[in-house]
């Protein structure tokens, strides 16, 4: 049996409406159409996943520049069910690691996943996410509404680009500058 193909695509105004299609399967909230008009011109920031030719996962992501630094915002992250556990979410967050590396100018990656989402969780701690904070009352039509913010830091607080590090964690991710 061959292996099967893992790839990512561009989003463009051809596949739009299967993205659509995947986030409404993948992820209890609804997005409104600003999302996806956004999500058309992020580039970079936002691809489908094909298993061969069929599009089973997407990430989308933005750049926050609130709270007096630059982060990158994971808005949805998701794979179909069926296709879960074959690295196909490794791969949309590699794409994202390597997106902020390779800008090498933001202080962290973040994101929101509901309490009860221990899966995700579980995924994101694998890359160095932690559980920073927890929103009660963020969802206001699921539960539980209480969602953590699941961040990885990039740069510490007053670290600026290109700064080297000295303490002993330094060189322990790819994304200080050195
Ligand atoms: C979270 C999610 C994106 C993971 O996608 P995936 O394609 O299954 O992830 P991978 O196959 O790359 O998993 C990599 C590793 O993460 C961990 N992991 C993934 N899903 C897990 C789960 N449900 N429980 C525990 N660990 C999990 C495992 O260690 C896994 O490695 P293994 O399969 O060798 O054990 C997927 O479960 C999903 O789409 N969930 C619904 C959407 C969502 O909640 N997104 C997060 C908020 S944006």
């Amino acid at each position: 049996m061959t292996r099967a193909h893992i790839e990512l695509g561009n989003v463009t105004p051809h596949n739009i409406k299967q993205l659509k299609k995947l986030n409404s399967v993948v992820f209890p909230v609804s997005y409104n159409d600003k999302f996806y008009k956004d999500v058309l011109e992020a580039g970079e920031l936002a691809k489908l996943a094909y298993y061969n030719d069929i599009v089973v996962g997407a990430v989308c992501c933005r750049i926050d520049t609130s709270e007096k630094s630059r982060r990158l915002y994971i808005m949805t992250l998701g794979c179909l069910y069926p296709y879960r556990r074959l690295g196909i979410g490794t791969m949309m967050v590699q794409h994202v690691l390597n997106y902020v590396e390779r800008d090498g100018d933001f202080d962290s990656i973040f994101l929101h996943v509901q309490v009860n989402n221990e899966g995700a969780i579980d995924f994101y701690k694998q890359f160095g996410f932690e559980v920073v904070e927890t929103k009660e009352h963020y969802y206001k039509r699921i539960e539980p509404a209480d969602a953590h913010v699941l961040q990885k830091t990039l740069r510490k607080k007053g670290e600026s680009n290109g700064t080297k590090i000295s303490n002993d964690d330094s060189g322990k991710d790819g994304f200080r500058k050195h």
